[in-house]
């Protein structure tokens, strides 16, 4: 694929944001999978690629995650209903499972013969590596994108039939963005550089 023209890394990155509102124009299967196809190419530990994502875009369905995510809440609390006015969903999920297969695969045991103790769950991290590039992914293809934590995770695998190994970790509304209604965490700022960023030592 060609991203040539696409917007330089730095300005995607400064422009992104979480966009609570978007308007109802449509958003073409391909330009979807653009998008997707960026994520596939997300770093995984031990390239176990254990991320796998649904994209909903069926009004009627859609508007059953948006009930799951809590959207009544969020419009009773002064947002636009934005998980059921954004033509797209993208339910992004992470299996366990496949990380372990993985890990006792012959080149990954550890010198006892045995899976390793993970220092970190890297399948968390992998999931939230592969939906950077999907809010990074449309935001370069001109699109907004909000991202809303699963709550109900049983309540959105038997909605969408995901397989029982497989967490739907967040769902990933895209569409084009609207003028939206900023959410109260930004007040709380960016942290200062010198408490991010350290040098040599702590
Ligand atoms: C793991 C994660 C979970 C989040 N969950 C929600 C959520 O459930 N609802 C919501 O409105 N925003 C959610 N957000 C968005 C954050 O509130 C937002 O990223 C943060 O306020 C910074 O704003 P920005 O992304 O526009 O820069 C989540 C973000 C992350 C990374």
């Amino acid at each position: 694929m060609d991203t040539r023209n696409g917007m330089e890394l730095q300005k995607a990155v400064h422009k992104r944001r979480m966009v609570r509102h978007f308007t109802g124009e449509p958003v073409p299967a391909e330009t979807v999978n653009k998008i997707l196809e960026l994520a596939q190419h997300a770093p995984s530990a031990g390239f176990s690629q254990g991320s796998a994502y649904v994209v909903v875009t069926d009004a009627g369905l859609k508007k059953k995650v948006a009930k799951l995510q809590g959207e009544e809440d969020y419009g009773a609390a002064g947002f636009h209903r934005w998980i059921s006015e954004a033509p797209i969903a993208i339910v992004a999920c992470v299996s366990e499972k496949l990380y372990h297969d993985r890990y006792n695969e012959p080149d990954k045991l550890n010198e006892e013969g045995k899976e390793i103790e993970w220092p970190t769950p890297y399948w968390y991290f992998d999931i939230g590596a592969g939906s950077l590039l999907v809010l990074l992914g449309a935001v370069d293809a001109e699109l907004a994108a909000a991202f809303t934590g699963v709550f109900d995770v049983q309540g959105m695998k038997d909605l969408l039939g995901i397989p029982a190994h497989f967490h739907p970790v967040g769902v990933i509304s895209i569409g084009h963005g609207a003028e939206d209604v900023k959410s109260p965490s930004l007040k709380r700022g960016r942290r200062k550089w010198a408490d991010v960023v350290h040098y040599q030592k702590w």
